[in-house]
């Protein structure tokens, strides 16, 4: 009876989202199964004009940093509501709904902040499609990258019209190695084939793909996803994998107004070596990647192996603001509308 109460009382705080954190952490049962279309809402429900932003939260030590990043998606008017996806199993209830007392806080400068336990601490978990994402455009970030509201802002108009498209401000590159005959993880100057879970747009159906595969490909995704938690890293990667394949062409890398990096969460966990993004030459990306490259590399063998294809596309230059407020894209250090070609 308790627990029937509970979870009524959940349910409604998700669905009105409330202002108040009466309940403290709620933390909801886990869905016998996400994959289920019904229990989904309705794709011709989701509105366009806004978005969901999911953070993915996990270091005690990054809370505060959390929160103000979490404050300043709330504050977009284009943002419907904000979920931290709290990932890490060992992190103490007092501390968790203290978190979630103050993210709850945060409504009154805008959308509602929410914390969200993760049930698992796969890193698949947090493309798991949700009941409660109304909208058709969901932003994945981490707890570490600052974004400013006008940078996240023409992210969202850069998406709104490429629903179909991967939009980041992260780009990474898969290569060819001709000696050892390989695919690699790379950086390259001119072009990128991956954005990084360090900001990206997508539009929700996305989640519900990468989790539940498609039609005859559900066993192949599910292998994909076993070798995301394998080699516990690679879950962005994949997301490109499973785009791509579908759209036949690469993300949309947009060029950030500002942009701070407080380093990759992946560091907490012991895995990946810190990549900054800021102020730093491609250079020095390139030496920063180590292990961690090695690593997404293998990451790209596998899933090619998996899926027997390559379907990652290069893209050529990014979407940067003009000040007429009219997408300009940065070819090869020259600035030029950004047509189709372009965005292709
Ligand atoms: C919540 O906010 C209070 C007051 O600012 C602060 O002392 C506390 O550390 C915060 N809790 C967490 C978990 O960050």
């Amino acid at each position: 009876m308790e627990a029937q109460k509970r979870l009524i009382f959940s349910l409604l705080y998700l669905t009105t989202l409330l202002p108040f954190s009466i309940l403290g952490l709620r933390t909801l049962p886990p869905d016998s199964n996400p994959c289920n279309l019904k229990t989904l809402p309705d794709p011709h429900s989701l509105r366009s004009d806004q978005l969901t932003v999911l953070i993915n939260g996990y270091s005690d030590s990054r809370i505060s940093l959390l929160t103000t990043i979490a404050g300043s998606y709330a504050a977009s008017p284009l943002v419907a509501s904000v979920v931290v996806l709290w990932g890490n199993p060992l992190t103490p209830i007092e501390t968790l709904n203290s978190l979630s007392l103050n993210l709850s806080l945060l409504y009154s400068s805008g959308a509602p902040v929410i914390l969200y336990r993760q049930q698992s601490n796969s890193l698949n978990s947090r493309f798991l499609p949700r009941r409660w994402i109304k909208t058709r455009g969901v932003l994945i970030c981490d707890d570490d990258v600052e974004v400013d509201r006008k940078s996240i802002e023409f992210s969202f108009r850069i998406w709104q019209v490429n629903q179909d498209r991967l939009i980041g401000l992260f780009g990474r590159s898969h290569g060819l190695d001709l000696k050892r005959k390989e695919w690699i993880y790379t950086v390259h100057q001119d072009k990128y084939s991956i954005v990084l879970t360090k900001f990206m747009i997508l539009n929700v159906e996305y989640l519900y793909l990468y989790s539940c595969g498609s039609d005859g490909l559900e066993k192949k995704f599910m292998e994909l996803r076993g070798i995301v938690d394998n080699m516990h890293n690679c879950e962005d990667i994949l997301m490109n994998f499973v785009i791509s394949d579908v759209v036949g062409r690469g993300p949309i890398l947009v060029g950030a107004g500002r942009v701070r990096d407080w380093g990759d969460a992946r560091n907490e966990v012991g895995i990946g070596k810190r990549e900054k993004e800021v102020n730093v030459g491609l250079s020095s990306i390139k030496r920063g990647l180590g292990e961690h490259r090695k690593k997404r590399g293998e990451c790209i063998r596998e899933f090619h192996r998996v899926l027997g294809r390559m379907p990652l596309r290069y893209s050529y230059g990014k979407v940067v603001k003009s000040v007429s407020e009219q997408g300009l894209c940065d070819k090869n250090g020259k600035l030029v509308p950004c047509d189709q070609q372009i965005l292709e």
